[in-house]
């Protein structure tokens, strides 16, 4: 396996890095180090662990004109042993091979990505807190940083990760949903599966409209018939209607969620009857205003879990779900957390170990 060049001043840097604010919020601290690996010639140069620093990028470097990038977001957990995992890395490194061959990309072999992930954890071990919901977030993503004007795929690219203690995400808040009946998000043929840059930048004028009329979510419906449901700007969706739980089939313009294909696990085996089909706007709100639709949450690597307590339409009407902390969803949240901080048992596969490193 290739090695990751450790550098003796990103060890010190991050040896003496603590944070005391019980308030870590999301993406508000960041670990003193990153991974940095660099492609040219047709394949990964090397890959270091580096002090935390800001990139120096030519005005011409071409993901800052065309927007050539991907990213994943992922998780580390302590348990009441000390031990750190990761929460099913794997599926992250698939599906930020997935993104990268459809933005022209190129992979990186699954081990390495894996590599990578576990040594930022690991000497960022002190920094991964310990209460319940808390984790150490990874952000890994590559960028096109080849220079040049021409519109044509680059063939240097940067592999980064960053890494950031995080608090619980909404700490159990509902959840108000604006639908969005008028942009869109993606559409089929498109790049709405893969986790690029701008499906996010095209959700932004959306967020904005969302925030302002005192929602805090908006939800996606298909490009095509502007009918079906689709998922969230940065989580996937789900619904009870008539006592089974019910999710947008994926299709290629629905991002492939580790936390919904762990939510329909769970469920699975819980024996809980679950779908996965289309499911159209009008049936979702028909069914909460009839009381059919007994909840609704969404789901995702920040929020884990967050019940959903009302959808607002473009009339400005809003359908409120009875129950907001509803039975199923609750259910799969502390089982979710419990798994993940290793305090209930885990699926096979489920955990990856971070092993020690001494420093
Ligand atoms: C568009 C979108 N949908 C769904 C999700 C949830 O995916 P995951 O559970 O892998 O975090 C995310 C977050 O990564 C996302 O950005």
């Amino acid at each position: 396996m290739r090695k990751v060049e450790i550098h003796p001043d990103a060890v010190e840097r991050v040896k003496r890095f603590t944070i005391n604010d019980p308030q870590l919020g999301f993406g508000k601290y960041v670990a003193p180090i990153m991974i940095q690996a660099i492609f040219d010639h047709d394949e990964w140069q090397r890959f270091d662990l580096l002090p935390y620093g800001p990139l120096q990028l030519d005005p011409c470097t071409k993901v800052l004109h065309y927007g050539q990038e991907i990213f994943e977001g992922m998780k580390v957990f302590r348990h009441p042993d000390d031990r750190i995992f990761m929460f099913r890395p794997e599926m992250n490194a698939r599906r930020f091979n997935q993104s990268a061959r459809r933005m022209a990309m190129p992979e990186i072999p699954e081990e390495l990505f894996l590599q990578a992930c576990e040594i930022i954890s690991a000497y960022s071990k002190h920094l991964v807190p310990k209460r319940l919901g808390e984790s150490l977030y990874l952000r890994p993503f590559m960028i096109a940083s080849e220079v040049g004007m021409g519109i044509k795929p680059a063939k240097q690219f940067l592999f980064i990760i960053v890494a950031s203690p995080s608090g619980a995400y909404f700490a159990g808040d509902s959840v108000k949903v604006y639908i969005e009946r008028e942009d869109i998000r993606c559409a089929p043929g498109g790049v709405g599966f893969a986790k690029t840059g701008g499906n996010y930048a095209a959700s932004l004028n959306s967020y904005a409209k969302t925030i302002k009329l005192g929602c805090d979510q908006t939800m996606w419906l298909d490009s095509v018939e502007h009918k079906y449901v689709e998922e969230m700007s940065g989580m996937n969706f789900f619904a009870v209607i008539d006592g089974k739980i019910v999710t947008p089939a994926l299709t290629d313009t629905i991002l492939d969620g580790v936390t919904r294909r762990s939510v329909i696990e769970m469920a699975r085996s819980e024996q809980l009857p679950l779908e996965e089909r289309r499911l159209s706007v009008d049936e979702l709100l028909q069914t909460i205003d009839d009381g059919r639709c007994s909840e609704a949450f969404v789901c995702g690597t920040a929020a884990v879990i967050a019940p959903i307590a009302s959808f607002m339409d473009k009339d400005l009407s809003v359908h409120a779900l009875r129950e907001t902390n509803g039975k199923v969803c609750m259910q799969l949240r502390e089982k979710l957390i419990g798994i993940q901080a290793g305090r209930s048992e885990a699926p096979a596969g489920w955990l990856y170990p971070i092993r020690d490193i001494h420093f």
